[in-house]
């Protein structure tokens, strides 16, 4: 069964000689508990492409269809509802909130759910190693250090789907191959669907599927 279906996407911005075609009809299905990396150049598309399958952003035409939804014929509040329910989102610029702590930030999508699972905040810090800032603020963190909070919290609800936009584009290796197969295990454990951007061909290993893109165009293998 298919969770996510992008049919026919454009994506422009700007108008006039100004305009943009940030992604030209793209055609994607992922079915349920696919590990799919897209794989692209700076400037490709891939950032674009996230935000409207999150729903954050209308494309030019073109349909989202997440759980056999259209997403864009949902009103604005039901396509947040389906966003905090279903989809896990780790954002390129972490989008952090600064006046929580490191812990409040992972919990933030518990609230307003059954989820309260201290032992899995745990779990998490210590697997990404940033237990030992939990008090700490954004601010005093490390780039990369944001980018595992923003990483734990995007799994702490076990979201079906998880969207991470180069998830690893601040960290070490070592950190990098931990965030890889933390993702890799998660998706097996709990059954869940990742798309995963890159443009570092070294962080396709765990993919399923491999989908290239170059100049908003699904490159053909
Ligand atoms: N809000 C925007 N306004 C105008 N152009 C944009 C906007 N967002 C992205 N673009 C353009 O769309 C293209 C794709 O950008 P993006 O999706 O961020 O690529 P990638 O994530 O692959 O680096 C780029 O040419 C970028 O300049
Ligand atoms: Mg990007």
């Amino acid at each position: 069964m298919s969770v996510l279906k992008v049919e026919n996407i454009t994506k422009k911005f700007g108008i006039g000689e100004a305009t943009v075609i940030a992604l030209k009809d793209i055609n994607i299905e992922v079915k349920s508990g696919e590990f799919v990396v897209i794989l692209g150049k700076s400037g490709s598309g891939k950032t674009t492409l996230l935000h409207l399958i999150a729903g954050l952003e209308k494309p030019t035409s073109g349909n989202i269809i997440v759980d056999g939804k259209n997403i864009f014929s949902l009103s604005e509040n039901d396509r947040s509802l389906l966003r905090k329910k279903r989809i896990g989102l780790i954002f390129q610029t972490f989008n952090l909130i600064p006046v929580l702590t490191v812990e409040e930030n992972i919990e933030l999508p518990t609230i307003n759910t059954n989820n309260k699972n201290k032992s899995y905040t745990e779990e998490l810090m210590k697997i990404l190693s940033i237990d030992d800032r939990r008090n700490h603020f954004p601010n005093q963190l490390s780039g990369g250090q944001q980018q595992r909070v923003a990483i734990a919290r995007a799994l702490i609800n076990k979201p079906a789907i998880i969207l991470a936009d180069e998830p690893t584009g601040n960290l070490d290796s070592q950190t990098e191959e931990e965030v890889l197969k933390l993702l890799k295990e998660s998706q097996k454990k709990y059954h869940q669907t990742v798309i995963m951007i890159t443009h570092n061909e070294d962080n396709a290993k765990y993919a399923d599927r491999i989908i290239k893109i170059q100049d908003g165009r699904i490159k053909e293998a």
